[in-house]
């Protein structure tokens, strides 16, 4: 039987170019040969998000996103976490075996403190408990459906792993094989994008290119990106070129060498690379663009994929939660 993959995603704002080339690309690529579940991490972003119509939107446009780039959802299951009752059940359940010790050490909780102490404010101040318990909801996310590798951004490696680590203690102690350990899959393929002024892309940072911007915006998105002031004459190195190392991310590796060699050949100039780097990235994005559009004019469309991926989902996680329940005692 094929292993199973399981990632989540937040539905916090407008994606971008480097959620699509970061996360949805190398999570969608993973159809083919796993078993694959993509959720909607709803709950997750109430953590941020307390505007209940943007919370709305935004799951909306993050579930057309995914189906726009060729989610496929009678091949995966596809749905959104909050319709899964059995994932907060698990969570409580799971919290009675995780130490506290073990949330304290979690990297955005001691984050968010250290910021409080370095601002000389209470190391406690703004922090919830929605924060503070978020990894044991992400391994209820992951253990209720037995998933066997959750790709991830690095910075969710340790989420991961401390889900394996309450699994193994529950396993330990009920002297049981319930819960499948889960292991972390970081794409090293898959780099830090770069935005429009060369740090990492961010809706934080205020400088994504964001995906689905009709034609003239999304060329006027493009003359933002930071160049320096070198004449079209003069060459260009490309390591050191935001358009660059956008542009060489939509190439095979044969057409990135000859455009790397166009950079450092001299002779065109920064407004000709955008040029060249939009007419790419548009021809890329034009056909998921239209689709978005049809799938978010229609919203009770895509209710009704969420809704077929909420049973489907569900069936297999009572299933699952009645076995948890009966070997904790609970029934
Ligand atoms: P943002 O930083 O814009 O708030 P999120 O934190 O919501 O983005 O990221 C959602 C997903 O997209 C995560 O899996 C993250 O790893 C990926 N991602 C976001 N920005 C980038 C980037 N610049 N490069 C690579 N991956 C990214
Ligand atoms: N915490 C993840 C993020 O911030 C999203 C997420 C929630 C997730 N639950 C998950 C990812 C379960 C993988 C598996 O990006």
């Amino acid at each position: 039987m094929a292993l199973r993959a399981l990632t989540g995603i937040k539905p916090t704002g407008e994606p971008h170019v480097g959620n699509w080339l970061g996360a949805i690309k190398p999570a969608l690529a993973l159809a083919s040969a796993y078993e694959t579940y993509y959720f909607i991490a709803d709950y997750h972003a109430l953590n941020i998000i307390y505007d209940a119509e943007a919370l709305r939107k935004n799951t909306l446009s993050i579930a057309a996103t995914y189906l726009a780039f060729g989610l496929d959802p009678e091949r995966s299951v596809f749905y959104r976490q909050s319709d899964i009752p059995e994932v907060f059940e698990l969570a409580w359940i799971l919290a009675c075996f995780t130490p506290k010790g073990l949330m304290n050490r979690a990297h955005s909780y001691k984050d968010a403190v250290a910021k409080n102490q370095e601002a000389g404010r209470d190391p406690d101040q703004n922090i919830n408990m929605g924060l503070y318990s978020y990894p044991i909801l992400m391994a209820a996310d992951i253990l209720i459906f037995s998933a066997d590798v959750v790709p991830v951004g690095a910075d969710q490696k340790q989420h991961v792993e401390i889900a394996r680590d309450i699994a193994e203690r529950i396993n330990h102690n009920y002297k049981s094989a319930l819960f499948t350990l889960p292991e972390p899959r970081i794409d090293d393929q898959v780099k830090t994008i770069v935005g429009l002024d060369g740090r990492k892309m961010s809706k934080s940072y205020d400088n994504t290119i964001p995906l689905f911007l009709e034609e003239k915006p999304l060329l006027k998105r493009i003359n933002q990106i930071v160049t320096n002031s070198q004449t079209p004459e003069e060459p260009k190195d490309p390591e050191q070129s935001p358009v660059f190392q956008l542009h060489k991310l939509l190439l095979p590796a044969g057409e990135e060498a000859m455009l790397r060699g166009r950079y450092q050949a001299g002779g065109m100039g920064w407004g000709q690379a955008k040029k060249d780097y939009f007419e790419a990235l548009n021809a890329v994005l034009q056909g998921p663009r239209q689709e978005y559009r049809r799938l978010m004019a229609d919203p009770g469309a895509l209710q009704t994929v969420l809704a077929r991926g909420r049973d489907k989902a569900r069936d297999r996680a009572s299933v699952f939660l009645g076995k948890v329940r009966s070997t904790i005692g609970i029934r």
